[in-house]
């Protein structure tokens, strides 16, 4: 049988403090006693802390912090899109650029890759994205959606509203947005979201959207360089988070706003993205690889781009670049 270990791991989730007998965990997945034991023993030498009672059953009593693609399906519901593949990687250079190998080679939109460490991530423009292990969520996801090429930045959009929702689900705290991409906390970066595409003229063949959220570094943990500008989920809140959770949480979140975004439903994302954005309102400097646009950022349009007046009162529709937003 396929997943055994996301059977017994749902199975015991959902029994909770009851527990649950190995007769009736073999008879429901159609195995021997003697498999579910074996495959028991697997789960704790991975970490799963497994307390066979005879009394109660087995009783799942803790989980590690470590990212399993068996256990994140085993939390996740049964019916998605995004996440109906989760492949877990303990070190890869980017997961942006396994996710690109794999749609070329025809993966199915959904398809989710994990990394515990990236040994090259990527950030926007050319910059790294710092990635060391077992402190973060660095996650791609490959998507095929029916955009044309200029409306990428819905899904840049889309994104960055499921990512505060569910660090907000998991930890109580409410990032800003700076658009179109970055998280942010008291001025400083919590996650980023890198947007790649292979498109033709008029259609994306499929997108790659990179997610890089610092969950618990410690300020000791960056290169000196790039300490000053950046934070951790465990440097704001105090506590250790658990990333399994949150990693549930953000693919949770990026199924019902991919569904909305799909269901031609894009304007409610966008409504609540203006919600948290701190860019809007504001005077801002705008570096593309051709021209800088200074203006105040009005607002985002129907396909995500920022809407900027300029100092001539004209109306400039960026959709990308380099964003420094000025203090008022
Ligand atoms: C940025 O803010 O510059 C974007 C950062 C994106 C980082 C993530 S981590 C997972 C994925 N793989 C990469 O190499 N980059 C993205």
């Amino acid at each position: 049988m396929k997943h055994v270990d996301v059977h017994i791991l749902r199975a015991l989730r959902a029994a909770g403090g009851l527990g649950v007998s190995g007769v009736e965990l073999a008879q429901k997945l159609g195995v021997t006693r003697a498999a579910i034991w074996a495959r028991i023993e697997e789960l704790r030498r991975l970490g799963f802390e497994i307390e066979a009672n005879p009394h109660l059953g087995y009783r799942l009593l803790s989980t590690p912090d470590v990212l399993l693609a068996d256990d994140l399906l085993a939390r996740l519901g049964r019916r998605r899109l995004i996440g109906s593949e989760i492949i877990v990687f303990k070190e890869t250079g980017s997961t942006n650029d396994v996710a690109d190998q794999l749609a070329r080679a025809g993966a199915r939109e959904g398809t989710i890759v994990l990394a515990e460490a990236q040994t090259r991530g990527r950030g926007r423009l050319g910059r790294r994205w710092f990635s060391p292990p077992g402190k973060g969520i660095w996650m791609s996801v490959i998507l095929r959606p029916r955009l044309q090429p200029q409306q990428v930045t819905q899904l840049t959009v889309m994104c960055a509203v499921s990512v505060l929702e569910a660090i907000h689900a998991v930890t109580g705290l409410i990032p800003e947005i700076k658009w179109p991409n970055d998280i942010l906390i008291r001025g400083r970066k919590l996650a980023g979201i890198l947007t790649e595409m292979e498109a033709e003229l008029d259609r994306i063949d499929y997108a790659i959207i990179g997610i890089g959220v610092n969950v618990n570094m410690d300020a000791c943990d960056w290169p000196p360089a790039l300490k000053a500008g950046a934070t951790s989920l465990l440097l704001e809140t105090g506590r250790w988070i658990d990333r399994p959770a949150l990693a549930t949480a953000l693919i949770q979140q990026l199924d019902r706003y991919y569904h909305l975004l799909k269901s031609d439903q894009f304007s409610v994302i966008a409504r609540e993205w203006q919600a948290h954005c701190t860019t809007t309102g504001k005077r801002v400097v705008i570096r593309t690889p051709t021209r800088i646009i200074a203006g105040v950022a009005e607002a985002i349009d129907q396909d995500g781009a920022l809407l900027v007046r300029t100092h001539d009162g004209q109306i400039e529709r960026v959709i990308g670049g380099d964003v420094t937003v000025e203090r008022d």
